[in-house]
């Protein structure tokens, strides 16, 4: 078991792992600053870690109530270079008033508007700014839809890191401000995430910074996959029947997979019985047209502008993960459209007290569907990820 363990702070153990790419399966030097495989076709490098059913669950640091709580199974090789502002842990409520409406027996739903920021990028921008400040990363750049590119200054600002933030200029203006509050240098491009993602490039070739994006580098999956460990843990290890998840990116629907699949080979749990349900917004639906072979890929999607701002990622660079994640789990994915989305955020909040985001809120019209389709059965066990908090939004709202 000891051997498991690095050494670098023996105050820290945490268990071993190595960065390989996740198409060509090429081994990374993890003490070097990676983004993606050059390799292949350019795919996401991920952290495996050497995981063993001799591993226990007492592994977990039950003091510490954040995503830290999992540290051993992340890939922090020192304690100091932590950077965290209490992300992570938080709460599963169950959404009583609304399951009696659908008439389904359990609607639970993870309110992910209790992180720092607002939203659950705050976990991957936690470990991403963390992993930086420990190769010594100075400044960091990223293309955001808001909530990423918020969660990076906060973290940046603790680390004493750079941020620079580029944002499609329809973004609400809370999200600027944010960002700006938090010292970050905000760069507004007329267009989608995609069109930010150019920008960046572009910087890149003249500032040394760097590139933060959705997949583009192996750390903000290991935050985000804190997630699925939670997700088990508040449970008591009774994984949902269905999990609906809001896809942008999708490092949020992948980290929740290979969580279950790293406690799989620990033997913390038996079998993965959870169907993933990726949801979309018509507006920008690359995942679903791609999963019903509407198009070979999304590389030459055109998407559009949408209220649930995390959903306009018209060429997700990990959909082929995200796929994936589909397949294995055996779920689906959909869109719905913008009013649907609006009714939603209204729906839940008058019935259950929660101001969801958009993004959130496009899950409950997903579920309708599923239920109505006969995709989910009424004696299910449910989970919506709520990923963050409507307040940012709440300019586009009229109630
Ligand atoms: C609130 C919210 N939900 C969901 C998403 C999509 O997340 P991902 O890109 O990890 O799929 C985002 C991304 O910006 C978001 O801000
Ligand atoms: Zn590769």
């Amino acid at each position: 078991m000891k051997a498991a363990f690095l050494t670098e702070n023996p105050k820290n153990t945490i268990l071993n792992y190595g960065l390989y790419c996740n198409s060509c399966h090429f081994r990374y030097n993890k003490y070097e600053i990676n983004s993606f495989c050059m390799q292949c076709e350019k795919s996401p490098i991920e952290a495996r870690f050497d995981l063993n059913k001799s591993i226990s669950k007492d592994i977990i640091d039950q003091s510490e109530r954040s995503m830290w709580r999992y540290a051993k199974l992340l890939p922090i090789l020192d304690i100091k270079n932590r950077i965290t502002l209490g992300e992570g842990w938080t709460p599963i409520l169950p959404m009583f008033r609304l399951a009696n409406c659908l008439g389904i027996s359990s609607l639970l739903i993870k309110d992910e508007s209790f992180n720092p920021t607002g939203s659950f990028k705050a976990r991957g921008l936690s470990m991403a700014v963390s992993k930086a400040k420990e190769l010594g990363i100075r400044s960091c750049i990223v293309p955001t839809a808001g909530n990423a590119g918020g969660a990076l200054s906060a973290y940046c600002a603790k680390a004493g890191i750079e941020s620079i933030v580029v944002m499609p200029r329809h973004t609400p203006d809370a999200f600027k401000k944010e960002c700006k509050a938090f010292g970050a240098e905000v760069i507004l491009v007329d267009g989608l995430i995609s069109d930010c993602a150019k920008l960046v490039a572009e910087i890149k070739k003249d500032r040394s910074c760097f590139d933060i994006s959705t997949m583009k580098e192996p750390y903000r999956l290991e935050g985000k996959k804190t997630l699925g460990y939670e997700i088990a843990e508040q449970m008591n290890w009774d994984l949902p029947d269905v999990i609906l998840y809001p896809a942008g990116g999708g490092t949020g629907l992948i980290g929740i997979w290979k969580a279950f699949k790293e406690m799989l080979n620990m033997g913390w749990i038996t079998h993965i019985p959870t169907r993933m349900i990726a949801v979309q917004a018509e507006n920008c639906k690359p995942l679903v047209d791609t999963f019903n072979e509407l198009q070979l890929d999304a590389s030459n999607y055109q998407g559009m502008p949408t209220i649930a701002n995390g959903l306009a990622v018209p060429h997700p660079f990990a959909e082929k993960m995200m796929l994936a994640v589909l397949s294995q789990s055996k779920g689906t994915t959909l869109a719905v459209s913008e009013q649907e989305i609006i009714k939603s955020v209204k729906e839940i909040a008058a019935k259950e007290g929660i101001l969801v985001a958009p993004e959130g809120a496009a899950l409950l019209a997903g579920l309708k569907f599923l239920l109505n389709s006969k995709l989910v059965g009424a004696d299910e066990k449910i989970l919506l990820l709520n990923t963050g908090s409507c307040y940012k939004y709440l300019d586009s709202f009229e109630f």
